[in-house]
């Protein structure tokens, strides 16, 4: 019998690359995509099946996991062995515009899966993955290295809503022994990642600049530290939390931290960009050779509360899983950049 996986949050990033990964594994992979006035499936069309074949391994469902009703129509036809909950307004900066819609989705959509699976456990047991987040640490812990143990002080309505979701996780695990995994994940990038995430910005901001397409880009906080990690390595980690004997919680990171401003240096090293930095706080500048500015600061990517490091220790999830990254930060630009044709 092949096994039955449903992802929620199936056109994101993540979503796709689990997709492509589940496949290759030979599951039924059912997702749940919302509807939306334009097309939302660009990530995953290359997988897409006509609904009209006999015989389908990637199917998809109209839902949202604000709405309990398809949350639990969409499980209980399904049945699935695997869920796997991505969906999330997944923007840090956005959510601190929409803080009661990103609680919403973001910390009881996670209620809303578990509650359902709870009601099934009768007629069968169906495991669970919450898309966690290092955002949960908020940067402030005094380790140099945050592992499963660091004290969690989330600093957006982001990071608050994934805590929620995080312990209502452990909570169904210990009070009805259902089988939930946390995935811890610090940033993981690809080349589809959304656009409007730094490193995506950077890289197809550069892009358009060598192809005088624009002059310049405006970036926030350059200063910040960050993780980053390639998503195709992280989606491997979350099936294998999924085929444990038992659920746990993992942290999944590759152990090496760069600021914003070191990853536009390398990414402009790889495109042949040759940058000089001048000024100091909102006022710093990236010009480049023949004197334009390219890269600018606007305080309106500044947010309210930063977090400022992120570096994660996955010891944990190298020993029990045997999962380390494949990916490292030169060769997740480098395929980065080689998807914009630049
Ligand atoms: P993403 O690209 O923003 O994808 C989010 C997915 O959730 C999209 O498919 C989106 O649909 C869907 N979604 C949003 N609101 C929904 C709702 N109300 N109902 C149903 N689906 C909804 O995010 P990602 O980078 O793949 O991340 C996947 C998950 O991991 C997220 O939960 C994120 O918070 C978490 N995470 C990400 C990282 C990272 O660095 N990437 C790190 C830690 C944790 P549309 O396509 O229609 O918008
Ligand atoms: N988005 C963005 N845009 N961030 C900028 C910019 C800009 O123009 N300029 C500087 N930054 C800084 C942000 O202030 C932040 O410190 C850092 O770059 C990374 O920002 P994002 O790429 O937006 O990622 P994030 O770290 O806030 O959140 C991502 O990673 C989390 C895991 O730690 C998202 O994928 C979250 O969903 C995920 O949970």
């Amino acid at each position: 019998m092949k096994k039955i996986a449903l992802i929620f949050g199936v056109t994101g990033q993540d979503g796709a690359y689990l997709s492509e990964f589940l496949l290759k594994k030979k599951y039924i992979v059912h997702g749940v995509k919302r509807r939306s006035s334009s097309i939302n499936t660009f990530r995953i069309d290359h997988i897409y099946q006509d609904p009209h074949l006999k015989k389908r391994n990637f199917i998809l469902h109209y839902g949202d996991i604000s709405d309990s009703i398809s949350v639990s129509s969409i499980i209980n036809k399904v049945l699935p062995d695997e869920i796997y909950n991505l969906a999330a307004q997944s923007h840090v900066g956005v959510s601190f515009e929409i803080p009661e819609y990103t609680a919403n989705v973001d910390g009881i959509g996670a209620l809303r899966i578990l509650e359902t699976i709870r009601q099934n456990s009768f007629k069968k047991k169906i495991k669970y993955y919450q898309a966690g987040t290092s955002e949960m640490y908020g940067g402030n812990s005094l380790e140099k290295f945050q592992n499963e143990k660091t004290r969690f002080y989330p600093r957006s309505p982001y990071g608050a809503a994934k805590l929620y979701a995080h312990w209502i996780t452990v909570n169904y695990r210990e009070s009805y022994n259902i089988f939930a995994c946390n995935g811890i994940l610090f940033n993981h990038e690809s080349p589809i990642r959304g656009e409007t995430f730094v490193t995506k910005k950077i890289v197809s901001g550069l892009c358009k600049i060598k192809r005088n397409q624009i002059k310049k880009i405006y970036l926030g906080n350059l200063y910040a530290k960050r993780d980053w990690g390639h998503a195709k390595d992280y989606v491997e980690a979350m099936w294998k939390m999924m085929q444990q004997k038992k659920p746990d919680d993992y942290v999944i990171a590759t152990g090496k931290q760069y600021t914003v401003k070191q990853f536009i240096n390398l990414t402009a090293k790889q495109l042949k960009i040759k940058i000089n930095w001048k000024g100091k706080g909102v006022n710093e500048k990236a010009y480049s050779e023949d004197g334009k500015v390219i890269i600018e600061i606007d305080k309106k990517y500044f947010r309210p509360s930063e977090v400022n490091s992120l570096l994660g220790s996955s010891i944990k999830a190298r020993r029990i899983l045997k999962w380390k990254p494949k990916i490292n930060l030169q060769m997740l630009i480098k395929d980065m950049i080689s998807h914009e044709k630049c």
